[in-house]
């Protein structure tokens, strides 16, 4: 089944800017380690291709946090579904998301964070939606601006499906039950 409507981001162009932001975190975070802090499942995809650019030390440890169940609209109600396995306290976390939209789920995610006493905590996301954007986060790594339109691929799914792909694409409106809104 051919479900790809049109493709937004290629895999070259993630790549590239991927390459991009790395080169931005090492400099940044330079004589430093960084906790690189995943938000599952999303940003498994990056995580893993912008570590592999990252030049100073690393670990991983990874969280899941769900705002969305099924439905593709955030409800504002974030609870964590698996939680870190490694103290955070003194150490500098970069989280690692796949897409920020109302902003509800980081945060939820980053006063939860702070309780636990971090020497620092940034945000590294590839895609912003700003358009739905509810409440006003710092976000210090952007890979790149989209429009509010529902985008898969890459870590982002479609009711779990479709996060394997190594671009980022917009689905066939007849996938989605009804509308504009695939939910
Ligand atoms: P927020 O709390 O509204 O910022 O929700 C962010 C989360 O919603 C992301 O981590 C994604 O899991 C999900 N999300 C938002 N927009 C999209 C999209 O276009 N495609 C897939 N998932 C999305
Ligand atoms: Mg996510």
């Amino acid at each position: 089944m051919d479900i790809v409507d049109r493709i937004v981001l290629t895999e070259d162009v993630i790549q590239a800017r991927v390459k991009e932001l790395a080169a931005e975190v090492s400099h940044d975070y330079s004589g430093e380690t960084i906790s690189l802090l995943c938000i599952l499942k999303g940003g498994l995809m990056f995580l893993t291709d912008l570590s592999k650019h990252i030049t100073v030390p690393v670990s991983f440890d990874f969280i899941g946090i769900s705002s969305y169940g099924d439905s593709t609209r955030s409800s504002g109600v974030v609870r964590i579904t698996k939680d870190l396995e490694e103290s955070i306290e003194g150490r500098h976390v970069l989280i690692v998301e796949d897409i920020i939209d109302t902003g509800l789920t980081l945060s939820y995610l980053i006063k939860n964070l702070t309780s636990r006493h971090p020497a620092s905590i940034r945000i590294c996301t590839l895609l912003d939606k700003t358009a739905n954007r509810s409440v006003d986060i710092p976000v210090n790594y952007v890979g790149f601006q989209v429009p509010d339109e529902f985008l898969v691929g890459y870590g982002l799914d479609f009711r779990e499906l479709f996060r394997n792909t190594p671009y980022i694409f917009v689905l066939k409106p007849e996938l989605y039950s009804g509308g504009s809104n695939p939910a």
